[in-house]
């Protein structure tokens, strides 16, 4: 049997329209405008309405992205959703989203890895197209992270927004050919970036909403230090699997976290100039795992990929998880 290589045929994003900017979170935390935009490159996020949730949110950006790729709910034969604020912690969102496309009684599922989670759903994806095991498969990344947020610690509240990304993944030889992949994980370190409560350890009770164990609790600095290595170094790792060099790479996708991490990470890529290292940190500040796919889709969008070029995405986030996919525009077919 000739085996297809996985493309992604289309891609798509959403973006409440809530704008939290630094002038307001200075406000409401000991924080300014400054410091936020120096230390981070931040100057404003997203917010969803109350009753807007990650699996609503993923609805809209799945919906863009089966437009771009030309197919309807019905043609999907698997849903996988990447998230870390699920609308609950069961049933899964990948199920909640089936219902709201009408997608029919397909395979749909959660993946966690946190920040890295759209990177790995991908990976996943590929993995089912190129085995033959499913045709169609959607990826959503989605956050509503505000729900976890807490608005009175400015070491976190000030870093991070709401927002979604999907894209359609299947093995039609059109769209950006998934060339490589390569994914770490460091469960050590899962101290340094976590949400304590809630889970099976220290399930909610008056104990643990008083300790604020409901919320992201984060070492900046310690976060910071692994998030430059590991991307550093899985951008590498992915890059020679798919036989390029640094080079090569005409687009850079990072994770948008905070600018500083970019820009050691950009270090690297001497011959690329800062305008190819497709940053929307600045206006909607770190969506989690969204963030890898609204840049993507943006770029996309703006249609400033063209054919042959090399797209190179790396995340890292909670776990710790981390990971890199390096991405070929096919010829004549540029989405
Ligand atoms: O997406 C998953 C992965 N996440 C990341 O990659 C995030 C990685 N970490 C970071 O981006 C940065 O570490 C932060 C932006 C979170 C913090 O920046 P930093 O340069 O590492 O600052 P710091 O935590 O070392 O804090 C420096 C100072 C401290 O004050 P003192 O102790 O020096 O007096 C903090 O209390 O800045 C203070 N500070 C703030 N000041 C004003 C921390 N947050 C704020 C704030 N406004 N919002």
């Amino acid at each position: 049997m000739l085996r297809k290589k996985a493309h992604i045929i289309g891609t798509g994003k959403y973006l409440p329209k809530k704008v939290l900017t630094n002038a307001d979170l200075e406000k409401m935390v000991d924080t300014s405008d400054e410091w936020i935009r120096t230390r981070t490159g931040i100057e404003e996020r997203r917010i969803a309405e109350k009753d807007e949730f990650t699996s609503q949110m993923g609805k809209m950006a799945a919906e863009e992205a089966m437009k771009n790729a030309g197919i309807s709910a019905g043609d999907l034969d698997c849903i996988l959703v990447s998230t870390l604020t699920p609308d609950y912690i069961f049933p899964s969102t990948a199920c909640l989203l089936q219902d709201l496309l009408g997608a029919g009684n397909i395979t749909a599922l959660d993946i966690q890895a946190a920040c890295t989670g759209y990177i790995y759903a991908l990976s996943i994806a590929k993995a089912l197209i190129e085995s033959g095991e499913k045709s169609c498969v959607l990826v959503v990344a989605s956050e509503k992270l505000s729900s976890i947020v807490n608005y009175e610690d400015r070491s976190t509240c000030v870093l991070f927004g709401d927002g979604s990304s999907a894209c359609v993944v299947s093995g039609d030889p059109k769209g950006l050919s998934i060339k490589s992949l390569c994914l770490g994980s460091d469960g050590a370190q899962s101290h340094l970036l976590k949400m304590p409560g809630g889970g099976c350890r220290n399930p909610a009770s008056p104990e643990t909403l008083a300790q604020n164990m409901h919320y992201v609790q984060m070492a900046g600095s310690e976060v910071f230090k692994h998030a430059v290595l590991r991307m550093e170094s899985s951008s590498k790792e992915c890059l020679s699997k798919a036989g390029l060099r640094e080079e090569d790479v005409n687009w850079l996708v990072p994770h948008q976290a905070n600018m500083r991490i970019i820009h050691a990470i950009a270090k690297r890529f001497t011959h690329l100039p800062k305008e190819r290292i497709y940053q929307v940190l600045r206006k909607y500040g770190n969506t989690s795992c969204a963030s890898v796919g609204i840049a993507l889709s943006e770029l996309l969008a703006k249609e400033l990929v063209e054919e042959g070029n090399h797209l190179l995405l790396t995340a890292f986030g909670a776990g710790f998880t981390w990971g890199s996919c390096v991405l070929t525009m096919e010829k004549d077919t540029v989405l």
